[in-house]
């Protein structure tokens, strides 16, 4: 394990905040993941997992040890006649897990196809797309439990997914995810129903060009962040009453929104900020993007100062148009590398 001191963490996060590591080290097997956690302990540090860095927030000065994490493999683990079980390091990159299910002929994420990050962080805001939880697709989640010190297995059913949500949110600081075991089909089941997917794949309905199609929609729409530094959606899409959506819609029929099986209405935040007058906005060296108004972009050196000044003002006049405060997606860290609310 080697430590590193003063390490710039620009290259590391998609929104390519300018922000400096105190110390830093990587993280490529469950060994040199108990030798880090050792580390952190004695020299009494907060330790920062980061995973892609692509939902995260953080300051210029980080005092703690950034676990850069970055275990890799492909392992079989079970197979039946429709299915097969696959654990995967959590540092493998997400995008080219899919294409490899794909190349595979394993079948179910393609729809999630092109999201920024790696595997290990997929769970913890059960990464979603044009109709696809990743959580439907998971057997289990293998973790360190730093609260009990060692290593566990936790079963989907006991991550409690939801829309953008797992037990992983709840308590950031007790488990580090090593790797996630997935069951995916050996048939093709094509999921179709979100906007206009099955228009784009017409004809020609295999997994391969769901994926490319998938592809193709989040290139039309969402910025590279090599090119436009950014987090993805900056905000969750909000779950309202049945009451409040009736009484919106009734001012605001054309608002896009989607009732949800376990009650209340989604509805989609990047209408919201585009009616708000933000689509293609900036203020300073920050905006929202010209071609999806839910994702924020660092148009220069911006600093999280800059980005908080923005994504404020976005809330401010959301609320003041609709009565509704959206809530940031990326997970917000202070200076001892602690998780915060983006509330205080
Ligand atoms: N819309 C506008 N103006 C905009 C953006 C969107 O009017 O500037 C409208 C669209 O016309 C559409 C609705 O809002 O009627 C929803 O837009 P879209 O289908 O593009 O999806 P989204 O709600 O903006 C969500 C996810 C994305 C995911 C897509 C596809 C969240 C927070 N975001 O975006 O996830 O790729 O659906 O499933 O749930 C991410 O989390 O980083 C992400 C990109």
């Amino acid at each position: 394990m080697n430590i590193q001191t003063q390490i710039q963490l620009k290259p590391f996060n998609t929104l390519s905040l300018d922000a400096t590591a105190s110390h830093y080290c990587k993280v490529q097997s469950t060994a040199e993941l108990v030798d880090a956690l050792n580390y952190a302990k004695q020299q009494q540090l907060n330790v920062l997992i980061l995973s892609g860095g692509s939902n995260m927030l953080l300051p210029e000065k980080i005092h703690a040890l950034v676990m850069h994490m970055d275990i890799q493999g492909i392992e079989d683990i079970a197979e039946d006649d429709d299915s097969k079980t696959i654990r995967v390091g959590a540092g493998q990159v997400w995008h080219d897990f899919v294409l490899w299910t794909t190349e595979n002929h394993l079948y179910g994420l393609q729809n999630l196809a092109l999201i920024p990050g790696l595997v290990g962080a997929s769970p913890v805001q059960n990464i979603g797309a044009y109709g696809v939880e990743v959580g439907e697709f998971i057997e289990s989640v293998q973790v360190y439990d730093r609260q009990l010190e060692q290593f566990s297995t936790i079963l989907a059913q006991d991550c409690h997914f939801s829309y953008r949500y797992s037990i992983f949110k709840d308590d950031p600081n007790r488990f580090v995810i090593t790797h996630v075991t997935f069951k995916l089909l050996k048939q093709a089941h094509l999921m179709l129903n979100y906007g206009d997917l099955k228009q784009a794949v017409g004809e020609d309905q295999t997994a391969e060009n769901l994926q490319k199609q998938v592809i193709q929609i989040r290139q039309s729409k969402l910025p590279d962040p090599k090119e436009y530094p950014n987090v993805g959606s900056f905000f969750k899409n909000p779950i309202i009453s049945e009451q409040l959506f009736d009484h919106l819609a009734q001012t605001f029929p054309q608002l896009p929104h989607y009732p949800q099986a376990k009650g209340g209405v989604k509805i989609a935040a990047g209408w919201l900020i585009d009616q708000s007058g933000w689509k293609g906005k900036k203020l300073g060296m920050v905006g929202m993007f010209h071609k999806q108004a839910l994702v924020l972009v660092n148009y220069d050196q911006a600093d999280l100062a800059d980005v908080q000044a923005t994504y404020q003002a976005v809330q401010h006049d959301v609320q003041q148009k609709f009565d509704i405060l959206l809530e940031p997606e990326p997970v917000l860290f202070d200076e001892t590398g602690l998780i915060r609310s983006h509330m205080e």
